[in-house]
């Protein structure tokens, strides 16, 4: 989504094209004329007027010093009036909730601070009349003669709300189509279950086979609605989360059980292990008990997810899921012996409906979402997942989550039953 306003944002005009008119309508006004208008100058005034994309270009002590007529419409601000004025005041962004950005994360700060380009295309503008716009902005150096920065930055805004709301609809579109489709396709597959079933159906042999590969389809077009319908929910922020204090030992040990069947099937070994607690120091061999703040739902899908991945994606040898961590993180690792994943595709992998195209994945079906929902998910937990992998050997799936010692669980447990009315309370 992000890269789609970014590329947007620089559609019809290449950012190399704007920091050119930029340049030379730089040399060109304010302030008296140096040089003779030639036509590159008459065309440069005319493109950064016509254009919709506004273009800022602010010197390296944060003054703006060219604020094209696209700006002034988005911002509010007229040309006359943001010129000379610091950036911070004609372009103040505040994040989803209404908080305004740390200035370190502006993207005309970083781009002013570091000399690299910048771009933000979550946060919303304050306009001159206080309204609260959606904006892509990408902020890159100016470069000088000689190809090195010349402290000014330039950057392109654009007004994404109509984006941003046609992406709210589409997904709007995918939930409510994914939910009324999952209906019908319940009443499939509990009727191929009907026929299946030798005590209520009796069918011959080559029946037998063609529902049981309708029936596989079925579950798979189940699965395929659920994670449409989550994704979409993850995006907008509708996920379902009722966090608690969860003990992730139990949950993923309850994964790990449940997922030695289908490893088996595969001929794989499933193997499930707790290191030791380095926090603790005191001697006993009891399990450690690693305490999360997390819906256990949501966690559960994750692990599940992730150790499914495991056994799809591995051909032969074993499936190994690790619990470990220190006195504030817990790790969670799934290890696999599998086909392993190619360098130009990890940065890609968490994204929505991306697959590794090659030979040994092409033959395995799947949506690509599951490792996007995953994200989406451990990030809602203030958590970070990522993965080491070489392509032919195998893959890690690495997990961390924020831990809570023993005493913190308790006081939260406490807060939480204290929330909940005496009227809602089991008897
Ligand atoms: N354990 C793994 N080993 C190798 N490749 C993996 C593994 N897990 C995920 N992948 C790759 O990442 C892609 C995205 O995973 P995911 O989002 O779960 O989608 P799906 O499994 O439906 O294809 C997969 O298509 C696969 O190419
Ligand atoms: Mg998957």
């Amino acid at each position: 989504m992000y890269n789609s306003y970014l590329l947007g944002a620089l559609g019809g005009l290449g950012l190399i094209t704007i920091l050119f008119l930029a340049f030379s309508y730089l040399g060109q006004r304010p302030g008296p004329k140096h040089k003779p208008v030639t036509q590159d100058d008459i065309e440069a005034d005319f493109i950064l007027d016509t254009i919709e994309d506004g273009v800022v270009l602010v010197s390296a002590d944060g003054i703006i010093h060219l604020f094209n007529p696209a700006a002034a419409k988005i911002t509010g601000w007229p040309p006359d009036e943001a010129v000379k004025l610091n950036f911070k005041a004609v372009l103040p962004l505040v994040d989803e909730k209404g908080q305004p950005l740390p200035e370190a994360s502006h993207p005309f700060m970083q781009a002013l601070s570091t000399g690299k380009s910048a771009h933000d295309s979550n946060a919303m503008l304050v306009t001159k009349n206080s309204r609260k716009v959606p904006v892509s902005i990408i902020v890159s150096p100016v470069m000088g003669p000689a190809g090195q920065p010349n402290g000014s930055v330039v950057g392109v805004l654009r007004d994404i709300a109509k984006d941003k709301e046609e992406e709210a609809q589409r997904s709007d579109f995918i939930s409510t189509a994914s939910h009324e489709m999952r209906t019908p396709l319940a009443a499939i597959e509990g009727y191929l279950a009907l026929a299946l079933n030798p005590k209520t159906a009796q069918i011959n042999d080559s029946a037998r086979n063609y529902l049981e590969k309708a029936s596989n389809s079925t579950k798979h077009l189940g699965e395929l609605f659920r994670d449409l319908l989550t994704s979409s929910k993850a995006e907008d922020g509708r996920l379902i989360s009722y966090p608690a204090v969860v003990e992730i030992g139990e949950i993923i040990e309850q994964v790990a059980e449940a997922a030695k069947f289908p490893a088996q099937a595969k001929g794989l070994q499933l193997k499930y292990s707790v290191s030791a607690d380095t926090s603790t120091n005191s001697g006993k061999t009891v399990r450690p008990l690693y305490y999360a703040y997390a819906d256990v739902n949501r966690i559960r899908e994750v692990f599940q997810n992730l150790v499914d991945n495991a056994i799809k994606y591995t051909n032969e040898g074993e499936v190994l899921v690790r619990l470990a961590g220190d006195s504030s993180v817990i790790q969670i690792q799934i290890q696999d012996s599998g086909v392993g994943i190619p360098p130009e595709d990890i940065p890609h992998l968490f994204q929505k409906f991306y697959r590794v195209d090659n030979s040994s994945t092409r033959s395995i079906g799947g949506t690509g979402l599951g490792l996007f929902i995953c994200k989406k998910i451990t990030e809602l937990y203030n958590g970070r997942i990522w993965v080491e992998s070489e392509f032919g050997k195998g893959s890690t799936f690495f997990i961390n989550l924020p831990r809570l010692n023993a005493e913190q669980a308790l006081q939260i447990q406490r807060q939480q039953a204290s929330t909940i009315s005496p009227m809602d309370r089991p008897i």
